[in-house]
């Protein structure tokens, strides 16, 4: 494989900007239709753009953030003064990336798993969304947890599916974020977790092996080692951020760069508690270790918003505490007191 390694080192040098991460606001239309709809927010392509519009023109907002994966809608949307939302996110130092799976399908003879789709005319694809200014990409696989499953034969389909993708996305020198997400949904343990998600980063770097992606020109995007939602025996901070370097050390090559966890349904409190768990540890892990949130960057944000103009101030407002939280994550720095500030 050829990679044109100068697009992919700007790229990277960009997102990996100490004390910053990233902005999830890749919401398919059926995601944000039920997050709108939470709130009393009728889903069309105008409130979607102002919601979007909303997030990107937050003042400041560069400060601890450093790059934003957009959904192909926004990519293509313009502000209410005529300016492309991805023209405001640059005016902010903010990368725009844009999510390239087609999201899932039900895997065929296996209950209960998935697979993404979205390889077909990928390249093609890449070369238009980079056209609109697209400069990294994100794919999601997903992986269930529940009686028998995951699956072997669904954890290999998925890992070699992201390999594909981020082989493609390097050849056409856009950086891709690699997102493998094992499911809170459920009542398995720490440990269930632990083991589960040990296995999928297993295979899901066995396949960017075989794949001969550049481990160098990569972000990974896992989820965090948790309980599952309804399990009864909850973990702290520490205990979430013990499991997961325990896991990331015994799967993931140190030539990765930059981890960027997702929030995978965790309150927005939590997953900066548990951010800051894992960057106070005492050993410091060789890859950076960020966040690429939706909900627990938005959560608040949308709240306050509820699609009323009078609202836009407070709503990013919210946004902006988030995100300094978080940056204060990355370093160790936060502490709960600041949820107050
Ligand atoms: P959450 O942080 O809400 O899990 O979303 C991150 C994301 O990009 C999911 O694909």
């Amino acid at each position: 494989m050829t990679i044109s390694t100068q697009e992919l080192a700007k790229t990277l040098a960009e997102l990996t900007t100490p004390a910053k991460g990233l902005l999830a606001a890749d919401e398919s239309l059926g995601t944000i239709e039920k997050l709108f709809k939470a709130v009393g927010i009728a889903n069309t392509e105008e409130t979607r753009r102002d919601y979007r519009e909303l997030l990107f023109s937050t003042s400041s907002l560069g400060d601890y953030i450093c790059g934003a994966i957009l959904f192909e809608e926004t990519l293509k949307q313009k502000s209410a003064a005529g300016l492309p939302l991805p023209e405001l996110l640059k005016a902010q130092g903010i990368v725009p990336g844009i999510k390239v799976d087609k999201g899932m399908l039900p895997l065929s003879n296996f209950t209960g798993e998935s697979v993404t789709q979205g390889l077909d005319n990928l390249a093609q694809r890449l070369g238009e969304y980079k056209q609109l200014g697209a400069r990294f990409a994100k794919w999601r696989a997903v992986i269930n947890i529940g009686a028998g499953i995951p699956t072997a034969q669904a954890i290999a389909i998925n890992a070699h599916m992201l390999a594909r993708y981020a082989a493609i996305c390097q050849e056409h020198g856009v950086l891709p974020i690699v997102e493998p997400e094992v499911l809170m949904e459920g009542d398995h343990t720490l440990a269930t977790s632990a083991r589960i998600t040990e296995e999928v980063l297993h295979a899901v770097f066995h396949a960017l092996h075989k794949e001969r992606v550049a481990l160098e020109y990569m972000i990974l995007k896992p989820n965090m080692v948790e309980p599952g939602h309804t399990c009864p025996e909850l973990a702290t901070p520490q205990q979430v951020a013990q499991a997961t370097l325990i896991c990331l050390k015994r799967t993931v090559p140190a030539a990765v760069p930059l981890i960027t966890f997702l929030s995978g349904g965790q309150s927005e409190a939590a997953a900066t508690a548990n951010l800051n768990a894992l960057n106070s540890a005492v050993e410091k892990p060789p890859w950076g270790l960020r966040f690429s949130y939706g909900r627990a960057l938005q959560a608040s944000a949308l709240h306050a918003w509820r699609g009323e103009a009078t609202n836009k101030l407070i709503a990013q407002q919210a946004l902006y505490q988030r995100a300094r939280l978080n940056s204060a994550a990355t370093q160790g720095n936060y502490t709960v007191v600041m949820e107050q500030e």
